[in-house]
Order: C-alpha cells, then structure tokens, then sequence
C-alpha cells in the first residue's frame, strides 16, 4: 500500500479524493498497489467538505509522519508551497505537486533538492499529459517551438466574448467552476500561463528564467472592437505562451494573439487548452484537453502518483546531465519579432493616415492591410503590419500617441502565423 498526505483540500484536493475512490479498481491494478489518502492540510478546519478524511492544519504531520509515502501539494502560493515541498523532500517524501507558481519560481532548486520521486503533470494543461509527452516522449527531440493555450480561465473568456458576453460576467462563470486561480488576476493577467510556459522551457531547453524575465501580457484590454477586427480579418483571439528558439537564443512570451482561423489551435474553444511542440525529428506534434477544473486536474495529479507507486523515479526536469555544447540565452522582449496589429482611435483630420504612414515607415515598420471604421465623432485605423521588432513598434507608438489626433492610447495585438 501507498500512503498519500494531501496539502490542501480545495477544487483539486477534493476531487483527487474522489476519484481516489470512484476508480480504485483500475488506479490500483495499474499502480501494482492499493492508494489510500489518509490524511489532508487544509486552512480552515472549521470548513464543511465534501470527502471524508482525517484533518489537520499542521502540515507537518504531513510531511514528518513515517507512515506517509507520497505528499500531494496542492494548497497554491509560491513561499508557503515552498516551505512545505521542501520540508517532505527533507524527510524523505516523494512529492506530487500542482503548483505552476511554486516551479515558476523553485523549480531548479526543488530539482536539487529532490532525491526522491518529483512530478508534476498538473502544472501544466491541466488534464493534458504535456509534461510526459514533453519529457519522455519528445526526448529524443531538440525542441525548436511550444505554443499553446495554457490557461483554461482566459480561453473560456475570449470564448464567450465572441457570444457577446460581458467580460466580467464571465470570469465570474469561471470562478464558480472551479476553473481560475484563487487570486484569478493571475488568469487574466498572463501570469498563470507564464508560470506554465517557464515549466515547458525548462524540460525542452533547460533554461532557468523567472516570470520577471519575460514578456507577459494578459488579456483584459481585449475589447468588442478587436475580436470584431479578428473576425473580419480571419483571425481568432488566443491568449499564447510561446517559446521559440533562434539559434542559440530563446523567445518566451505570453499575450493575446492573433491565429489565422484556419488553424488547428485557433479552433480551441472554452476552457479547453492546446499545446503545440515542434521537434527537429518528430515534426509538429499537438495536444488538446481540458486544461482546468477539479477532475481534469486530478487525473494527471493521480497519473503522478500511480508513477511513483509503480517505482518509476525520473530526473524532474528530464536531464540526467545538463547540455554543454548549447548554451541558450533567453532574448529580450524589446528583441521580439512578429507581426502586430494595431488600433488607433483619431480625429478625422486631413494627413492623418499620411503622419502615421511616415512613423511606422521610419521605424522600420511595413504595413500589410488595413482598416477604417467611422465612430461617433472619430474613426479607428486598423493596421496590420509585417513581422516586426517589438523594441520599433513600441517606439513608433509611443511617437504615433504625442501626435494631436490620437485620442486615446493605441492597443496592439501581436499576429502569429
Ligand atoms: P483552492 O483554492 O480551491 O484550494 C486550496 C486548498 O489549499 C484549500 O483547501 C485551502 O484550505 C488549502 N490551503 C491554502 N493555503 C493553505 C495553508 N497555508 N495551509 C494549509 N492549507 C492551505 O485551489 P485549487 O484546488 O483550485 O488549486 C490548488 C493548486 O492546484 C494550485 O496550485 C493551483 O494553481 C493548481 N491547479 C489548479 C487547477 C484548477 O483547475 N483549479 C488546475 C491545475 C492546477 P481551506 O480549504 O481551509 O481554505
Ligand atoms: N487557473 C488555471 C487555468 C487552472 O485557468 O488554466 C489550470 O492550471
């Protein structure tokens, strides 16, 4: 028998209780061995719940009790994540963590303090087992592209947009389901799916960057006007992690793009996600479920601990030896290059279109289509451009934004094709 202390009894802890139970059959004949949770960390001991478990609020009867095997994390949160992660890989306990914001931060310090069995599938994509497929499956793989739709809250968002629904109507939707981070500004601000990314570059170019690091936008200046733009233009709005390499160097970003609706992964609606990896043997290789919710989570939480009794023990971030003979550097986001749309709200005057033609030309920046729409009282300019460098269009901006006519701050969404 395995004995599992879980941290943290919520959406996630609750429903990998329940399934612990409902499939115990087949988790035990694939696991060799019985599972059985024993005891849960939670907050509040005071608070109903919905399985039955012993309780405690220490969590060091947790991570300190002989009896136990394995510790699941799943109580959220970066420092007190840490503080309880290490303390079971001190005392010798295999760990199960869902906790993107704890490897965003941690994740090459816990790799060198685990001695033990680490895993993590839940980070990232929720139900999709990306990180095995990343890991084990592509290893054989230089990775030369990940793309994906990685936060399941922002993609139900921009899902029900397009319906006309209203922004915050929505997220609320999201909450209640079970679907957004505790703090859900994590969700809608990019950060949630940058914590994911950085754990995806970390297996496929064993790179040690920090949120901090990268460029993160989210998705709440999102309007009626720009998914109207996209679908006129035959786009689709996805919030994107991307890590791309360019020879020796690495390009992690995170904001709302625009995707050709032709392809496969501008069709990923609600809260589903979709992780695209293109191998320099394999090719391009896609992965799609659902990236949040209770259960989702719970079956690769428990795909974890099901590795772990059967006594597999991987290197956490799939490298037995570092690579010597690529040294990857991760780029700027002022380095970035790709195409841009922009939204410019101007008084309808003569030599408008002419000023702002002569900007982006200075900047180095070529038009590809573009797009007028009346207003009451002003019109919008829509521009789309050819591939750009970020550092350019955001100089060419801030310029375009002294002139007169410009009456309100210009959006932009970056275009992926
Ligand atoms: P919840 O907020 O629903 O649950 C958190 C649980 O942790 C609660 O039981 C809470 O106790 C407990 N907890 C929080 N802080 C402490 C503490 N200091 N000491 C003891 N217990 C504590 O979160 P979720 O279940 O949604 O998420 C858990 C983890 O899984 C997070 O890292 C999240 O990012 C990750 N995740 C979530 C997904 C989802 O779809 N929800 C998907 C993939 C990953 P109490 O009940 O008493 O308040
Ligand atoms: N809040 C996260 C999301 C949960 O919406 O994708 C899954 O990691």
């Amino acid at each position: 028998m395995v004995k599992i202390g879980i941290v943290g009894l919520g959406t996630v802890g609750t429903s990998v209780v329940k399934v612990l139970q409902k499939n115990r059959d087949i988790i035990t004949s694939r696991a060799g061995k019985e599972i059985m949770p024993v005891r849960a960390v939670v907050k509040n001991l005071n608070k109903k719940r919905d399985v039955d478990i012993e309780l405690t609020d220490d969590y060091k009867k947790v991570t300190r009790d002989s009896e136990i095997d394995i510790v699941v994390e799943l109580m959220g949160g970066v420092e007190e994540a840490y503080k309880v992660v290490s303390d079971a890989l001190k005392h010798g306990k295999a760990v199960v963590t869902a906790n993107k914001a704890l490897l965003a931060y941690h994740r090459f310090e816990l790799q060198k303090l685990a001695k033990t069995p680490f895993e993590y599938e839940a980070s990232v994509a929720g139900g999709i087992p990306v990180i095995k497929a990343l890991r084990d499956g592509l290893s054989a793989n230089h990775i030369e592209e990940i793309q994906g739709i990685i936060n399941g809250t922002c993609n139900y968002i921009l899902s029900e947009m397009k319906k006309g629904r209203d922004y915050s109507d929505v997220l609320k939707e999201a909450q209640v389901l079970g679907y957004a981070e505790a703090d859900p500004t994590f969700d809608v601000g990019g950060f949630d799916a940058a914590h994911k990314l950085l754990i995806l570059a970390s297996i496929a170019y064993n790179i040690d960057a920090k949120p901090e690091d990268i460029l993160i936008e989210g998705i709440e200046n999102i309007n009626l006007v720009d998914i109207e733009f996209a679908k006129e233009f035959g786009y689709e709005i996805k919030l994107l992690g991307i890590a791309k390499k360019d020879n020796n160097k690495i390009e992690l970003r995170v904001h709302p793009t625009l995707i050709p609706q032709s392809k496969m992964i501008a069709k990923v609606e609600g809260v589903m996600n979709a992780v695209s990896v293109i191998g320099d043997v394999v090719g391009e290789t896609m992965y799609y479920g659902p990236g949040a919710g209770g259960d989702a989570t719970a079956s690769a939480v428990i795909s974890d601990i099901i590795e772990i009794a059967r006594g597999q023990n991987k290197p956490m971030l799939g490298y037995k030896k570092p690579l010597e003979i690529e040294k990857l550097t991760l780029k700027t986001p002022d380095e970035i290059e790709t195409k841009y749309y922009l939204r410019i709200a101007v008084n309808d005057e003569i030599g408008v279109l002419e000023k702002i033609a002569h900007i982006l030309a200075k900047n180095d920046i070529s038009i590809e289509s573009f797009l007028q729409k009346p207003r009451d009282g002003f019109v919008k300019l829509l521009f789309a451009t050819h591939k750009s460098i970020e550092k350019n269009v955001k100089n060419a901006i801030k310029e375009i934004e002294k002139e007169k006519f410009v009456i309100k701050p210009i959006n932009y969404i970056r275009i992926e094709e």
